[in-house]
């Protein structure tokens, strides 16, 4: 892990926070009752049912009522302070198309309720901004109108509508389902705050690594150091002295796997980052962005010629890989992308990693694991006996 928060200080901001504006957030799910709802269940557009659960409170049902209407109707079409309108492209694989904007995925009371804990978590000091933006930016799936309610509606002989209803959780992708929860934005962003919390005290989060803030402190550091970089992996690399790396480890899409940036925007502009779409390296359902399988295996290719020359001579790349489809492994394959870049293949092993996931393609004839498949610069490199030990390893190219 790199520069973790100091747990004492992530939690003195989090009660910050809490103390300040818990009774904000809370005052907009206020009931006639006085108390405070957690959870509203709509249909499309309607809301039928007001809710309280959570810690410490037996779930209580409660009738909608004019009172619940006009609370939310106060917000209806609130436009964010904060956040930047999201840019989507016609993508059906994640339910998402051009024009979709913040008020399609949260409730005007949800996108001024994060406002409020924006403009307060931009009061801390630098170094606890970031983790309470992770903190609100791993909770907005559960804040949107994408929180499935997993209904018992049409059993039990007509029980009555909505009875038994359970909240579901926001997964993956940007479906919008007719039936829906909202949920108090203050509870979601407790709970993974507290998450994190809990994470932080754990003693294995001891080992952690400074941050360099450039490349050259980076090289000239002799203790184990990390640099993070927001851009593209490929111009990084054009950036690098020739001859410099040793081993070069690289997790590219894979292939028609996943539209990263697509999926990521929400969360993106939510934290004011503007991706470049264009040097994504991903093939993409989005026609609009031109990103086919021609253009994937070109521009993974052109990766890789770039890599060469920045390799030592006795340098290795490791690559995270793998496809259904054998056309998806041209830019990698040794007698085509890979021989253009002047790398050697000299085997691969199996990985457990995304194969499994829930977010994975899972069609048939989907995919049990992924390969680290391994490169050197040059015929001469001599190959350690330790790839051999690997269990799996073998010298076939996969396909
Ligand atoms: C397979 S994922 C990596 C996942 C990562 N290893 C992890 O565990 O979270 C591939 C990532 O590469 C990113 N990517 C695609 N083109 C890129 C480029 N030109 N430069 C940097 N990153 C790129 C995608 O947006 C995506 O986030």
């Amino acid at each position: 892990m790199i520069d973790l928060p100091d747990h004492k200080d992530f939690h003195q901001a989090f009660k910050r926070i809490e103390k300040s504006v818990k009774p904000l957030i809370q005052d907009t799910y206020k009931m006639e009752c006085g108390d405070s709802a957690t959870h509203y269940l709509w249909d499309e557009d309607g809301m039928v049912l007001v809710m309280r659960m959570g810690r410490g409170i037996k779930r209580q049902e409660f009738e909608v009522c004019d009172f619940d209407v006009r609370q939310s109707d106060k917000y209806s079409g609130y436009k964010s302070r904060h956040i930047r309108n999201p840019i989507f492209f016609d993508n059906s694989r994640i339910n998402a198309e051009a024009g979709l904007g913040l008020n399609d995925f949260f409730t005007g009371r949800a996108l001024f309720n994060i406002d409020l804990l924006i403009d307060r978590i931009l009061m801390e000091p630098g170094h606890l901004r970031e983790p309470l933006m992770l903190t609100l930016t791993a909770a907005v799936g559960q804040m949107s109108k994408m929180v499935f309610a997993i209904s018992e509606r049409g059993k039990n002989g007509g029980r009555g509508a909505n009875v038994g209803v359970q909240v579901g959780s926001w997964a993956i992708g940007f479906w919008r389902p007719e039936l829906h929860f909202e949920i108090s934005v203050w509870n979601c962003f407790f709970n993974k705050g507290s998450a994190l919390l809990r994470a932080l005290e754990r003693e294995d989060n001891q080992k952690t690594f400074p941050l360099c803030n450039d490349y050259k402190s980076l090289a000239q550091n002799e203790e184990p150091s990390a640099l993070l970089v927001q851009g593209c992996a490929v111009d990084f690399i054009e950036s690098l002295a020739d001859s410099s790396i040793k081993l070069l480890i690289t997790d590219p899409p894979h292939s028609d796997r996943m539209p990263y940036l697509e999926l990521s925007e929400l969360w993106n502009s939510i934290l004011g980052v503007i991706p470049d779409f264009d040097k994504e390296i991903v093939v993409s359902n989005a026609r609009q962005r031109g990103k086919g399988q021609i253009s994937y295996g070109d521009n993974l290719n052109r990766f890789f010629t770039k890599i060469g020359p920045k390799l030592k001579d006795d340098g290795f790349v490791a690559v995270m890989f793998n496809a259904r489809r054998n056309v998806c492994w041209e830019g990698l394959h040794p007698s085509h992308g890979s021989g253009d870049s002047g790398l050697r293949y000299i085997g691969r092993f199996p990985m457990v990693y995304s194969a499994g996931s829930l977010v994975q393609d899972n069609r048939k004839g989907s995919l049990k694991h992924d390969f680290v498949l391994i490169y050197v610069k040059t015929e001469n490199t001599t190959i350690p006996k330790v790839f051999e030990e690997i269990p799996g390893w073998s010298t076939e190219f996969p396909v």
